[in-house]
């Protein structure tokens, strides 16, 4: 069977992006096709400024929102990085074969460090070693498959280059990995600006959905989204980025296609009533389990007891033939 991993990390409330390019994914097919550790990547949080109550609570309603999305853990292991020492023992070793010119080139590392230094804040070293912390996240269980949003793709594909190094040089530690994307809305873009990134670590703002909006929000939101100067509705993520979102947004939630659904469209109120619908309708069933599950934390929190424990067996032998591999004494 296959090793599925992915994670999300606790720096703002989860939201539709995440959900249509990563959790939903995981829920519907990969708890259900391989053998999967879906994780809430918390040490990651504490790369760039934060709070400590809120990060843990991020953590905490993270956790809760995987299992509402249907993450059941009969099927799949859900757990919380820091609980699980393995990460930051492998990270270390990792770092001993990453460069530093190598993690500077991260897209992702350029754009928040330029953003922490615009806010006149200092750029954090755990930034720059954040792809790092994530390849360790992957290595350490022998990962086959990393089901991830389009963002992601540049980290993974580090993890791959550090896993084929580190075998080289020290002999075969590492399943190589591979980053899968969704068919649909890899990418949700910002209602307000269609040309970034639908974000969760953002300032709060009317472009985004989070998963917890009530329904009334939700429609406002994608009712005010930002469309083109195009009167016709057709699909071109190039040049019509905002229809070509909304598109998306309903082929993701509705199990259709963006370019069949255009075609059935000739007004963009009319594309965006019915995209609102259809995430109202998506995000039900996920808001009512939420609101189960956050009535009973000692359900949420057994389950990360028991996902930490198995996380742990998992990824202590693959961490510890690592640190042979590179020449550690084995403790005696
Ligand atoms: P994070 O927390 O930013 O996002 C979690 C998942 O949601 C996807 N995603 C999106 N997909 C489509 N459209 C969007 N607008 C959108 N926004 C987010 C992300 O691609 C991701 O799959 N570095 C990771 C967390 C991480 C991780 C890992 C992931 C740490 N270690 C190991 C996989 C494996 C991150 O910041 O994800």
């Amino acid at each position: 069977m296959k090793r599925v991993f992915s994670g999300v990390k606790p720096t703002g409330h989860l939201t539709l992006g995440n959900y249509l390019g990563a959790m939903r994914q995981w829920a519907a097919v990969d708890q259900h096709r391989a053998d999967a550790l879906f994780c809430v990547v918390d040490l990651h949080a504490l790369t760039v400024e934060h709070d400590p109550g809120r990060v843990r609570r991020l953590s905490r309603q993270s956790a809760t929102l995987l299992l509402a999305a249907g993450l059941d853990p009969e099927l799949c292991t859900v757990f919380v990085q820091s609980h699980v020492d393995e990460h930051a023992r492998l990270s270390y070793v990792l770092e001993c074969v990453a460069t530093d010119g190598e993690m500077r080139r991260m897209i992702q590392y350029r754009e928040k460090a330029a953003r922490e230094r615009e806010r006149g804040g200092s750029v954090r070293l755990s930034l720059l070693t954040y792809p790092v912390l994530m390849a360790a996240d992957i290595l350490a269980y022998g990962t086959d498959e990393v089901p991830v949003g389009d963002d992601q793709a540049q980290h993974v594909e580090l993890t791959r280059d550090l896993a084929v190094r580190f075998n080289q040089r020290y002999g075969q530690a590492f399943v190589v990995p591979r980053a899968t994307h969704p068919p649909v809305a890899a990418r949700v873009m910002n209602l307000q600006d269609p040309t970034s990134k639908m974000g969760k670590s953002e300032d709060v703002g009317p472009g985004i959905v989070y998963l917890l909006d009530e329904p009334d929000a939700v429609r406002k939101k994608v009712m005010r989204a930002v469309t083109d100067s195009g009167r016709d509705v057709a699909y071109d993520r190039e040049r019509r980025p905002g229809v070509a979102n909304l598109l998306e947004i309903l082929a993701a939630c509705t199990q259709g296609d963006p370019r069949v659904l255009a075609e059935a469209y000739d007004s963009y109120g009319a594309l965006k009533k019915d995209t609102a619908e259809a995430v109202v309708e998506t995000l039900r069933p996920l808001q009512a389990r939420h609101k189960e599950l956050r009535a009973d934390p000692s359900y949420v929190e057994g389950v990360l007891r028991d996902g930490a424990e198995r996380a742990r067996a998992m990824a202590r032998p693959v961490v510890d033939a690592a640190y042979r591999a590179i020449g550690l004494l084995p403790p005696v």
